[in-house]
Formats: structure tokens, sequence, C-alpha cells
């Protein structure tokens, strides 16, 4: 039996039959790869498409575009009936090659290209986002007459990955805007905010709806006729922490949706890394394993991938990802792990060393968990001469 799946059944059979992870820890038993690689499993997108909407009900997904945008996801998608969140040209035209229709996809960026508004528009989108007054003229002049929803700043949830501050505006200034976008012609149909990415609970979603059914309720006093809210992403991918299932999650989002806002006609969400990151684990290796002194208590792993290289969450040490190696059932000691490049900060976890086995060595496979969300479109062109993280779809 493969080394992995030894480890993983002496770690207490963290991937049952069935699941994403089980698919690809028996696809790489025999994979061999000359750079960390990303291995997505088709079949768990699916999975997890299926499990969210479920949850959902009656609001549409609009897929994150960013999150992941390899052409077999977006496909599935496609055939899935998803709608997309899209953030620049580029995205747009991927989805739309793919077989999107114009009206499934939104420009969901408020810092939005003025040429890629006119790009949008011509192709046949109609809903666009916006969170200031310069935004709305670039959308009034490039795509006239088009829907828009503004973006709510929120204050932080907790969640790991916060997005809070560089988006959105406050309620007195999103009143203003849906009276401005009126005044351009526009067609103001709704709000969107972002709860904050990977909110491990729906719990914490609670704070969040009260201000945003606050403004709601305030806006359509005055006169709006709101029909659209669009709810974002947030929607949690098992790290380290536990988190609810998908569809209980959505489901308990949507009844506090619900109980706020009514009946809502158009009910949107974005996720993201809710959906892909799951349905990936990146196979890497250990390119040296080293003390600092022979009194050091915490050895340094150097694998071949970094911050550089797709592990960008790892910043401030806020995703938490997990690793496996086929040495999983020998005894433990702490590591700090680093990147391969030259750039000091290319140190992925130092104030929470992370526990690996203690013979750990140079050349050891070892395979990185739920990591298909936010890791292949992260790593840089080449740093240092290193290839970009390879992805593969199973
Ligand atoms: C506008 C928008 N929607 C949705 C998402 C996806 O969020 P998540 O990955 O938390 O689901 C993002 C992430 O940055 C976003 O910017």
């Amino acid at each position: 039996m493969n080394a992995y799946v030894t480890g993983l059944s002496a770690a207490g059979s963290i991937a049952p039959a069935g699941t994403a992870e089980n698919r690809i820890l028996t696809f790489l038993q025999s994979a061999h790869f000359d750079r960390p690689t990303l291995v997505i499993d088709l079949a768990g997108v699916t999975q997890q498409y299926r499990a969210l909407a479920a949850g959902l009900g009656p609001a549409r997904i609009h897929y994150a575009v960013k999150a992941n945008p390899e052409r077999a996801i977006i496909e599935e998608l496609v055939r899935l009936g998803s709608g997309f969140d899209a953030a620049s040209r580029a995205e747009i035209e991927l989805c739309l090659s793919l077989g999107a229709r114009p009206e499934d996809i939104s420009f969901g960026n408020t810092i939005k290209r003025t040429a890629d508004i006119a790009f949008a528009h011509q192709v046949g989108l109609r809903l666009f986002a916006a969170d200031s007054e310069e935004e709305l003229e670039k959308i009034a002049d490039n795509a006239p007459g088009a829907q828009v929803y503004v973006r709510l700043l929120v204050d932080a949830t907790g969640a790991d990955w916060p997005l809070s501050r560089k988006f959105g505006c406050a309620p007195d200034k999103a009143l203003r805007l849906l009276d401005l976008a009126h005044a351009l012609g526009l067609d103001p149909v709704g709000f969107s905010f972002h709860v904050g990415s990977q909110t491990r609970h729906a719990g914490m979603w609670e704070q969040t709806l009260d201000q945003v059914a606050d403004i709601w309720w305030t806006a359509q006093e005055a006169g709006n006729d709101l029909t659209l809210l669009n709810i974002g992403g947030g929607f949690p991918a098992f790290y380290e922490e536990e988190i609810e299932a998908p569809t209980a999650y959505a489901a308990n989002v949507m009844e506090m949706v619900r109980a706020r806002f009514g009946d809502v006609p158009h009910v949107m969400a974005e996720p993201g890394r809710g959906l892909v990151a799951e349905a990936g684990m990146i196979a890497a290796e250990v390119l040296l394993v080293a003390r600092k002194s022979d009194s050091d208590l915490c050895r340094w792993v150097y694998l071949d991938i970094g911050k550089f290289s797709g592990l960008a969450e790892t910043m401030d040490e806020s995703i938490r990802y997990q690793f496996l190696t086929g040495r999983d059932h020998e005894e433990t000691g702490p590591c700090i792990l680093a990147g391969p490049s030259c750039d000091s900060a290319d140190v992925l976890y130092e104030r929470r060393p992370v526990a690996l086995p203690l013979g750990l060595r140079a050349g050891d496979r070892v395979v990185i968990r739920s990591c298909g969300a936010y890791t292949s479109t992260y790593a840089s062109v080449g740093f240092n001469g290193f290839p970009p993280l390879d992805v593969v779809v199973i």
C-alpha cells in the first residue's frame, strides 16, 4: 500500500472512500512530478457545488472565478448551471469561451479597468458592482443603462482571511450611490457584501447580516425598489479548525437571510474557496531539513513550494494548511516550515510551528490538503527561476 494511504490510515482515515482526498491520494500513488503540482479532483468540485446549492436553495451561485480559473472547473460549473463572478476581462473571456452565457456572469470587482467595462457591456454582461461615485460614472459611460449593485463595507467578523477595509462603502454613502446611479441612467438593483473569506461558522454571519439589513430597509423606505441581495463568498473549507458541513452551513445562512430580508426576488452567492479548496491537494517535496544550531528545538523544513509559488495565504499564518507525509505513523517534532526562494519572507509557519515526523528528509513527498483555492494563480511566474505551480485535473 502507498505510504500516504498508510500514513492516513494511521492518522485515523481522514480520507474515506468517495471523497476528493481519497481519489487524489490514490492518483498520487503512481504519479511523479518534477515540480510542485496541484491535483484537482473534478468530481469533488461537482459534489461541493451540489452540496452548497442544496443549502442555498433559491439563491443562485456565481462562482468566484479568482479562486481557481482552471478551465475544467469552469466547464464543469457551466454544465451544472452555475453563474460566475468575474474580476477582469480575462475572467469574462474565459467563462464565455467555455460556454457561460453573458447574462450569467456578473462583473463583481469594484475597481475595474474602463476598457474592461466597455468590453463586458459589448459582449452582453448586465450586472456590475460599484462602491464609489467614480466607478458608477465609469459604468454609466461605458455600459449605459446597466444594472448595478452597491458593495457595502461591513465590520470584520472573525474570518480567517478578512476582506473588510479595502472594499465597500459606508451606509450613508451607499444610499447616496443608489441615487447617483439613478441620476446617471443606471439601474441600481441592490447591495452586495463579503463577510470575509473562511468564515468558519454560519453564526459568524449574524452581525454582518444585521448591518446589511439595516441599510437594505432604509433604502427601501427611501423609495428604492431593491430586488438583488448578493451575499458574496465566505463559505469555508476544512484546514485546521472544524467547520460546518456545506449544506447545513449554506442553509443556516439562508435562514438568517430570510429572517432579515424576507423574500428577496434575487439572492446571489459567490463561493470561491468553499467550492473548490477541498477538491485540490498539492504534491510537494522536502528540499532540506536543518537546524540552526545543535540546541535548536525546531528543525527548519524547506519545501519546494512557498509563499511565492502558491501558498500566499500563509501570510500572517492566516490559513493553516495541513500536511501529509509517508511517515505520519512516526514520532513527530516541531518544525518551522519555509519555502525554497531566497526571500526571507518566504517562511510559511514560524510563530506556530508545525508537527512533522522526526524522520523527514530531503526528497520526501509532502501532500498539502485543501489547496484547490487561491494557490495556482498566486504562484509567481518564475521567482528565483522556480517554475509556477503546475495543475493537473483528474
Ligand atoms: C467579490 C468577491 N466575491 C466572492 C469572493 C470569494 O470569496 P470566498 O473565496 O471566500 O468564497 C471574493 C474573494 O475575494 C470576492 O472578492
